[in-house]
């Protein structure tokens, strides 16, 4: 389940069983691990049943896994609303909704819940670990764990450590990952981590050289895919993205770490403003026929 040099775990909290807490869970159920799966009430615990449900059915559809092996999966799994199922948690993965109060709460309500020695990990895609995990009496034992979507196909996981991470808590996380078939990467508490700096960064280059007008939105695209070999191009792809969320993504790694890279191109700002938000409004730096239709103009 771990490699040698990590401490054993065989049973995992997930809080929050959304698009990701789903992913997390089936990704260790699937891995042998007795998950319990917390939300907030019982129509979003029936949710999350739907949502194991229809994932690793799909895995079963695929011939990716047989029935019997989705059956013994989702046996791994209980979904509740009592936190308090968490005290025989090795370790939890908290993965609810992106706002620090309510994950400060939670990290505050897991106090007096978990074991002394549970690992406490956050999905966050843009928040502070470091100011999530002073909510905890224990800082130390917290750390981010940024899995990508969907959770059960993406190898990628960022992990970040703050400056109070126990060295043994980034060892037993690795050790978990890694048996899980992940590759983690690990990296310090900066909004974006590394995946989303250096993409983003990109990104908002590419804006800026179509707003310097140096070249069209065609051949900026079609220098990265047949230069570079990118599947898309920066431009298709923020069309992909939702120019409202790269704006954001942005905006909130510059307010953080102030690099100029990071400086949302103003007409990113102006599209969005101007509800041209790429393929989900229709338009953005290309035209779509219908919301998420292919490309026609
Ligand atoms: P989501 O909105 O799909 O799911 C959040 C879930 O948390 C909901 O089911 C909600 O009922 C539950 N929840 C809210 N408050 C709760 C509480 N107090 N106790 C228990 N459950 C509670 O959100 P999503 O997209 O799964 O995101 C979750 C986290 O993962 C966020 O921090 C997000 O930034 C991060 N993330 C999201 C990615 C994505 O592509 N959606 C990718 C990587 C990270």
């Amino acid at each position: 389940m771990t490699d040698e040099t990590a401490r054993e775990f065989s049973t995992v909290g997930v809080i929050g069983l959304g698009t990701m807490g789903a992913g997390i869970a089936e990704v260790f159920a699937r891995n042998g691990y007795t998950v319990i799966g917390v939300e907030l009430n019982d129509g979003a615990v029936e949710r999350g049943h739907q949502h194991l449900e229809h994932s690793t059915g799909r895995a079963v559809k695929r011939e990716k896994m047989t029935a019997e092996q989705q059956a013994e999966l989702l046996g791994r799994i209980t979904l509740t609303t009592d936190m308090k199922a968490l005290a025989v948690a090795d370790l939890v993965v908290e993965a609810v909704v992106e706002s620090l109060e309510v994950k400060k709460s939670i990290f505050r309500l897991l106090d007096g819940i978990v074991r002394d020695d549970a690992v406490l990990a956050t999905n966050t895609s843009s928040l502070s670990v470091t100011e999530i995990s002073t909510a905890n009496s224990k800082p130390g034992r917290v750390i981010g764990v940024h899995f990508f979507n969907p959770a059960p196909v993406q190898n990628l996981v960022e992990i970040i450590r703050t400056v109070v991470t126990e060295p043994s808590v980034l060892e037993d996380v690795q050790g978990v990952l890694r048996g899980l078939g992940k590759n983690p990467v690990v990296c310090g508490d900066k909004a974006g981590f590394i995946a989303n700096t250096l993409l983003f960064g990109y990104l908002n280059h590419a804006v800026s050289m179509y707003e310097g007008k140096y070249a069209s939105r065609e051949d900026i695209d079609a220098a990265m895919r047949f230069g570079c070999g990118y599947p898309m191009g920066p431009l298709a792809l923020l069309d992909l993205i939702g120019l409202d969320t790269a704006y954001e993504i942005l905006d909130t790694m510059y307010k953080q770490g102030r690099d100029r890279l990071h400086a949302p191109a103003p007409i990113l700002k102006q599209y969005v403003t101007a509800g041209l938000l790429g393929r989900k409004s229709g338009r953005g730096f290309y035209t779509y026929e219908a919301p998420d239709s292919p490309i026609v103009v």
